[in-house]
């Protein structure tokens, strides 16, 4: 059993007892299980089967150095959403073919470094990128390989921060300038039209936005190719959610035959961007209580060494994680408000929590963090970026060291 189990009443990750990798490595500490993300990306790549296909792993849901190399190992492509992401990509071997780059806002900079890279496509998000992308590119006498990113104004029935396929959103080109643009675009000599590209949100668990989006990007590309321009790929982006609260959500198979059956006319080839489906099971953050209080209510506090800074989904999206013991402990069951340690009252793990009665210096994990965990945390407070260890066939790898105050000043004079 690959991932995050109970052996007897202790949580193990992949054969390996938590508590001791607390004991040598401290918390706050984020744990994953090498296992558990290659499991999860073949199972997304078998769904797809035979059709052509290729997985660019959503670097923004962890790109720790470790993660990105296994990831790469294991088969996968990127999508960066910056230049630093691309060169952490560069760093981990990734071949510049392999990366795809997305992102509402690149600069002239990144975009200069990207096309001299020559990678496997720009995901455009608007005509003036496009101008700029062919300028750079014609410039450095070269031809960049895009991709135009369409805003097909389907809504994701997401959670609202992190839906993009409105066309209230940000995002991408509205879908009836999407036609012309494309059109256009093939006469240039600094570009090569090469995909068309959708990402309408993430955690998505309801299979008809996959279908509408999947068929709008499908039908625009059949459109394109009568029209005689000649594709190479249609990019579906990420979104695939999962299960936060243990119940079944959207099936990988479901969801992979859902984008097969709108792609497959096309024949092109398909590009998906999956970040949290892969990664996001397979990370716990373990956290030390530091404090038990009792409130007037009935219910406790219970005080993490671990808040919004190491993990700040909850605070930021309201999100609920499952918290288990890193041994479970016997006794009548409590309500617990679990927080973290700064001056916040956003500062929250996990609200209305039923759990027997934690002491002062026990462990807790909270549960499918391995993605939008670590990536987003912080500073603030001063305090120091947690470490992150990998599992790998039971033996426990330090991929990051935690933070020490020199390197938190090291920027500064
Ligand atoms: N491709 C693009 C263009 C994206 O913007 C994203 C995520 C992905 C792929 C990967 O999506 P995924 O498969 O992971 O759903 N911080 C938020 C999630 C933000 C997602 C942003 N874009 C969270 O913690 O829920």
């Amino acid at each position: 059993m690959t991932g995050f189990v109970f052996t007897g009443d202790a949580l193990t990750c992949d054969g390996v007892n938590l508590s001791e990798v607390v004991e040598s490595e401290g918390t706050p500490l984020y744990v994953y299980s090498a296992a558990l993300i290659a499991e999860r990306y073949r199972a997304l790549d078998a769904a797809v089967g035979d059709y052509p296909h290729r997985i660019h792993y959503a670097l923004k849901a962890n790109s720790a150095l470790g993660i990105v190399r296994l990831i790469s190992q294991i088969g996968a492509a990127v999508d960066a959403n910056s230049w630093g992401e691309i060169a952490v990509a560069c760093r981990a071997s990734v071949p510049p073919e392999d990366i795809v780059f997305t992102g509402v806002g690149k600069t002239d900079a990144e975009l200069t470094q990207a096309v001299a890279l020559g990678i496997q496509a720009i995901n455009a998000e608007s005509i003036g990128e496009l101008i700029r992308i062919n300028q750079i590119a014609i410039s450095q006498d070269k031809r960049a390989r895009v991709a135009i990113r369409i805003n097909p104004d389907i809504d994701a029935k997401s959670h609202p921060g992190i839906s993009t396929g409105s066309r209230a959103h940000k995002f991408g080109v509205p879908l009836h300038d999407a036609g012309p643009l494309c059109r256009e675009v093939v006469g240039w000599n600094g570009v090569q039209l090469v995909g068309v590209h959708a990402h309408v949100g993430s955690q998505i668990t309801t299979i008809e936005p996959v279908i509408k989006v999947a068929n709008t990007i499908s039908g625009f590309a059949q459109a394109l190719i009568a029209d005689g321009l000649s594709l190479e790929h249609i990019d579906l982006g990420g979104g695939l959610g999962i299960s936060y609260d243990g119940n079944p959500t959207l099936p990988v198979k479901e969801y992979a035959r859902a984008l097969l059956d709108a792609v497959a006319p096309t024949g092109l080839t398909l590009i998906l961007e999956p970040g949290r489906w892969v990664l996001g099971p397979a990370g716990v953050l373990l956290a030390n209580v530091v404090d038990v209080k009792a409130q007037t209510s009935g219910r406790y506090f219970v005080v993490l060494d671990a808040g919004m800074t190491e993990l700040i989904r909850p605070a930021l999206y309201g999100a609920v994680h499952r918290v288990e013991p890193c041994i479970q402990r016997m006794g009548p069951e409590v309500i617990c408000d679990i927080v973290g340690p700064i001056c916040e009252t956003t500062d929250v793990i996990r609200l209305g929590h039923t759990m027997v009665l934690p002491e002062v210096g026990d462990v807790l994990a909270i549960c499918d963090v391995g993605a939008y965990g670590a990536a987003m945390a912080s500073n603030y407070n001063r305090r120091a970026l947690p470490a992150e260890v990998l599992i790998t066939e039971r033996h426990s790898q330090v991929i990051r060291r935690r933070q020490n105050i020199d390197e938190l000043l090291a920027c500064e004079q």
